[in-house]
C-alpha cells in the first residue's frame, strides 16, 4: 500500500522523470527513500522483453539499468559478469540470450558447436582437436589461432616465424617441419652432429633432441 500511494502521488506529482528522480543529494531523509523496486513493481512485474521475474534478475534496478529509460539495460556493465570482447563486442543481446530464459553459457563450444563442426582447414573432428577452443583461439577471429600453446618457443628468437613456415599442411597442424623451406639445411646439420650419437636427419628427431628449440 505504501508503495502504491508513493508512486501514484508521484506520478501525479511528476510530468517529467528528472522530478521523479531527484538527485540523492536532495533526498532530504535517505532513510525514508523508497527503492526503484518499490516504486516500479509493476514495470519489473509486467515486463516481458525480458520477462524479469521468472529469468530470475533481482530487484536492485540500479545494477542494470539508468533512470532515463529501460531498454537499452544500459546502468549494467557487461564486463562485471563476462566481458565482451573481439568479435563478441558487435553481436546483438538476442544472439546470446534469446528472449533471457536461460542463463547464457560460458563455455566456448555450447555457441560455436556448428563452428567447430565446420572447421575444414585444420579438420577439428577428424584430428579430435580438443572442444576448449580457448586454449588455441581468442574472440578476435579464428584465424590465426593465436593462442596454441607450444612448448616449442615459437614467439621468440630464430623460430618467430609464420605458422605456415613450420606447419606446411594447413590440414593438420599434428605434423611440422624443421628442415625445409631453407631451414636446417641437410649439409650444414649433419657435420653438425657428425659426433653426436643416434642422430638421424628428420624433423621428427630433431625435436625428439631439442624440445626447447636449444641446444
Ligand atoms: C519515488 C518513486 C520512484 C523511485 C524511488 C524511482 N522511480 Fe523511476 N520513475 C518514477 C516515476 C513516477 C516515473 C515516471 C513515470 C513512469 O515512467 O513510470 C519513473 C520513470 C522511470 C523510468 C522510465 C524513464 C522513461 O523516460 O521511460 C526509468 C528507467 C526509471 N524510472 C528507473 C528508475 C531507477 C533505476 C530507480 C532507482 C535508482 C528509480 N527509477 C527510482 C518513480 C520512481
Ligand atoms: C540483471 C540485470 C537487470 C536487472 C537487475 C533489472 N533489469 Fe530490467 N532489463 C534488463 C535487460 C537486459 C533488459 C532488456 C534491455 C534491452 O532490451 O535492451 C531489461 C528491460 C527492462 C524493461 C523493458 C522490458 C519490456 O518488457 O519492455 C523494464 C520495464 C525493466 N527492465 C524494468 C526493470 C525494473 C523495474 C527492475 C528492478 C525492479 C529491473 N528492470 C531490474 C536487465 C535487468
Ligand atoms: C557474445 C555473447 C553475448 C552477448 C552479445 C551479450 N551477452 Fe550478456 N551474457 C553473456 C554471457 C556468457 C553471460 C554470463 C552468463 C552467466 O551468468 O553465467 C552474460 C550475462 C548477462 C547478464 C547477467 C544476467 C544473466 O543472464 O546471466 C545480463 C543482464 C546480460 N548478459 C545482458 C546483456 C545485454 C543487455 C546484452 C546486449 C547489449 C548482452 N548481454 C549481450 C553473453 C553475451
Ligand atoms: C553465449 C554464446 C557465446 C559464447 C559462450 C562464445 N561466443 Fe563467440 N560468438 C558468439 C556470437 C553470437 C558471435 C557472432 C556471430 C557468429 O559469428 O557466430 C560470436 C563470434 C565469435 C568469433 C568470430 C567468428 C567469425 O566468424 O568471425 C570468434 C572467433 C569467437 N566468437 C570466439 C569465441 C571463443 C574463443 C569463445 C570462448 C572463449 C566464445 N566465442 C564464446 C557467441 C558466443
Ligand atoms: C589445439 C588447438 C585448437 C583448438 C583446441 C581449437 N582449434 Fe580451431 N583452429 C586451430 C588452428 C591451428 C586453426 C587454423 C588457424 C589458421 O589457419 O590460422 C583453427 C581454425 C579454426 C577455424 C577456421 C577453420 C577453417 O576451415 O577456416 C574455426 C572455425 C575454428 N578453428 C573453430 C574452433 C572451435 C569452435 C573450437 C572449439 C570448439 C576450436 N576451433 C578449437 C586450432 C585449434
Ligand atoms: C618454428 C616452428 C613452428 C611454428 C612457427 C609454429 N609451430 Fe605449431 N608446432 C611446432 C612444433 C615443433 C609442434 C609440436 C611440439 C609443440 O607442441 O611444441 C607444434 C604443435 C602445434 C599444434 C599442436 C598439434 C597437435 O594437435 O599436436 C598446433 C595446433 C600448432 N602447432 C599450431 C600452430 C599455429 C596456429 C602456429 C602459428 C601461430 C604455429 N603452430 C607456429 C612448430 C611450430
Ligand atoms: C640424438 C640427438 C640429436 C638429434 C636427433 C638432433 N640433434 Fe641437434 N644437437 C644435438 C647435440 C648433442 C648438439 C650439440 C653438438 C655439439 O655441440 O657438438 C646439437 C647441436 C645442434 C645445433 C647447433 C647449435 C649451435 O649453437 O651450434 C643445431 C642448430 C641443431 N643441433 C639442430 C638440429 C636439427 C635441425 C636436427 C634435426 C635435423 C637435430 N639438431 C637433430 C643433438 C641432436
Amino acid at each position: 500500500m505504501r508503495r502504491a500511494i508513493a508512486w501514484v502521488s508521484w506520478a501525479l506529482l511528476c510530468a517529467c522523470q528528472d522530478a521523479a528522480h531527484p538527485p540523492t543529494a536532495a533526498t532530504a531523509d535517505p532513510a525514508k527513500a523508497l527503492t526503484c523496486f518499490e516504486c516500479h513493481t509493476w514495470h519489473y512485474d509486467q515486463s516481458v522483453n525480458p520477462a524479469h521475474g521468472p529469468v530470475g534478475f533481482g530487484h536492485d534496478c540500479a545494477n542494470c539499468h539508468v533512470t532515463d529509460h529501460w531498454a537499452p539495460a544500459s546502468g549494467f556493465d557487461h564486463a562485471t559478469v563476462w566481458p565482451l570482447t573481439g568479435a563478441h563486442i558487435g553481436p546483438k543481446c538476442s544472439q546470446c540470450h534469446g528472449n533471457f530464459a536461460a542463463k547464457a553459457d560460458r563455455a566456448c563450444v555450447a555457441c560455436h558447436a556448428d563452428d567447430y563442426a565446420a572447421a575444414g582447414n585444420p579438420n577439428h573432428v577428424a584430428q579430435g582437436l580438443p572442444k576448449t577452443c580457448e586454449s588455441c583461439h581468442t574472440t578476435a577471429a579464428w584465424k590465426p589461432a593465436t593462442s596454441v600453446q607450444h612448448q616449442f618457443p615459437i614467439t621468440t628468437g630464430k623460430h618467430k616465424l609464420a605458422c605456415g613456415k613450420c606447419h606446411e599442411d594447413p590440414s593438420n597442424y599434428k605434423t611440422f617441419t624443421c628442415i625445409s623451406s631453407g631451414c636446417h639445411l641437410a649439409s650444414k646439420t649433419n657435420q653438425k652432429h657428425s659426433k653426436v650419437n643416434g642422430y638421424n636427419y628428420t624433423s621428427a628427431a630433431c625435436l625428439k633432441c631439442h624440445p626447447n628449440g636449444k641446444e
